[in-house]
């Protein structure tokens, strides 16, 4: 091992550090199943550590069930594939673990794509879509040769203020908003700065998939919230607070993804007043709020908020185009300056283009008529989704916004099984256990319904029905 890999002087971190550097190795198989690993001594001098460090190493992974031991003999290497669950449970290992299990799926090229939660690009406005870039480069002669600043900039962050103020009741400055590529960026700068090793993050179960990736990449110990069709149990989420004194709770409030559903408004208020009581930073993802197919939603929590411990992200991707990739994120001032800083080094602001573009084209008269439209057109997709499982024994809540169905399978499938025959049918989906914090949700999976056209629709749920009805008995009983 290099010698420079320890360098720290803090023997937390020689000791995650040496749990990665095991585990590591593990995993690639230099050590095999049951073969001895270096003993205590040996990984000590070999680190110039304490002896006390490696072994707090070793009993880590032991409790894990990485390795085990036997008595005067030393650790050897557990057999069976701990290696992810140790790294999956515990938040100092799992830091180490860069995973993103949606992207994989997603890469999977397949004819009827029910795992991709984003627009068909044929509802997309493209065609009138280029006037509106000939009209920034009018506008604005020299914007392709120049930066933003990293907070975004300040045209646009003044125009989304006065529509978040007329909209939500927000009352902000343009300080207090920072431009995005996308809130994934967004939630990765948030988890950057404001979450260490160790730290509780209540995330909502299931979630969106990433975010428990990002959250976990910082070594966040993860504590899940169920949320269900009327929300949170609010005094369950109270006891976690007082429990866990959790940094922060990531949360998608509204047509939340996977499930659709959206937490009542009266959870809203409160959810905020006990975030402050406990000093919890709520981070409410807010990406579908426009694509509601009935009455408008709830206000979001962030509007309740007087204290400023609601971190607001609201991307416009999922709509206005993921191929612009813009994004805000509003809060209080200490923290837009620790993200500022932190997308310094990330990047030299959103591409100033993106957001002249996005500005000129998301308040405009074209783009509210375009939005009702697609509002018609999912909940049309919706419906073709829901007639094609309607025969079967699947069970799932119609959502009243969003992008997709959460649907609930007997017990007895083998959700992995499923997949992999349907993938062999070209058809993908997400499986429950992706979007679960605790890998569990076995029975549930997520199928989009806004990525393919009405057609498509009707013919990839009658052939992943048929997949499912010529699953082999031994693994749908
Ligand atoms: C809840 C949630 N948050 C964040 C994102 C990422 O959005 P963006 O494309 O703006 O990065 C998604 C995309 O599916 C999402 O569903």
């Amino acid at each position: 091992m290099k010698r420079q890999v320890l360098a720290s002087e803090q023997s937390e971190k020689l000791f995650e550090q040496i749990c990665d550097y095991l585990l590591e190795r593990i995993r690639r198989g230099e050590w095999k199943p049951h073969e001895k690993l270096p003993s205590v001594r040996a990984l000590a001098a070999q680190f110039q550590v304490h002896r006390l460090t490696v072994f707090k190493a070793y009993q880590l992974l032991k409790q894990n069930g990485n390795v085990y031991v036997k008595d005067k003999s030393g650790y050897f290497v557990q057999p069976g594939n701990k290696w992810s669950m140790g790294a999956d449970h515990d938040p100092i290992v799992s830091a180490y673990v860069q995973e993103s299990h949606l992207s994989e799926i997603h890469q999977v090229q397949a004819a009827y794509q029910f795992s991709k939660a984003l627009l068909d690009p044929n509802l997309l406005p493209n065609l009138y879509f280029s006037e509106y870039v000939k009209k920034v480069f009018d506008l604005y002669p020299k914007v392709l040769g120049t930066y933003s600043t990293t907070q975004g900039d300040e045209e646009l962050r003044e125009a989304l203020c006065r529509y978040f103020t007329e909209e939500y009741r927000f009352y902000l400055s343009p300080e207090e908003l920072l431009i995005s590529s996308g809130s994934q960026e967004a939630i990765d700068l948030i988890a950057r700065v404001l979450v260490k090793p160790r730290d509780a993050v209540l995330i909502e179960r299931p979630t969106y998939s990433p975010a428990i990736d990002v959250f976990r990449r910082e070594g966040a110990a993860i504590v899940p919230v169920e949320i269900g069709r009327d929300g949170y149990d609010l005094g369950e989420v109270e006891r976690l607070m007082k429990t866990h004194k959790p940094r922060l709770f990531y949360l998608n409030p509204t047509f939340h993804n996977p499930t659709g559903y959206t937490v009542p408004a009266e959870q809203r208020k409160r959810l905020a007043e006990i975030a402050q009581e406990y000093q919890c930073l709520l981070i409410e993802d807010d990406p579908y709020r426009d694509i509601y197919f009935g009455e408008k939603p709830p206000l979001p929590i962030f509007s309740y908020d007087t204290s400023g411990t609601v971190i607001y992200i609201r991307s416009f991707s999922k709509y206005v185009g993921p191929g612009l990739g813009i994004a805000t994120v509003a809060c209080r001032p200490s923290i837009m300056k620790l993200l500022i800083r932190a997308k310094s080094l990330a990047d030299s602001g959103t591409p100033l283009l993106n957001q002249k573009i996005f500005l000129h084209y998301f308040f405009s008269s074209r783009m509210q008529q375009h939005l009702e439209k697609l509002r018609i057109a999912l909940s049309v997709r919706k419906e073709i989704m829901e007639e094609g499982l309607s025969d079967t024994d699947w069970q799932w809540s119609s959502p009243q916004g969003g992008f997709n169905l959460w649907v609930r399978l007997p017990e007895s499938v083998r959700m992995d099984f499923l997949l992999a025959k349907s993938i062999e049918q070209s058809i993908t989906f997400v499986p429950g256990s992706i979007c679960d914090p605790q890998r569990e949700l076995d029975s549930w999976m997520r199928v989009s319904y806004s990525f393919l056209n009405e057609q498509q629709l009707r013919d990839g749920i009658k052939r992943l029905v048929g997949v499912y009805r010529e699953l082999p008995q031994s693994c749908d009983a």
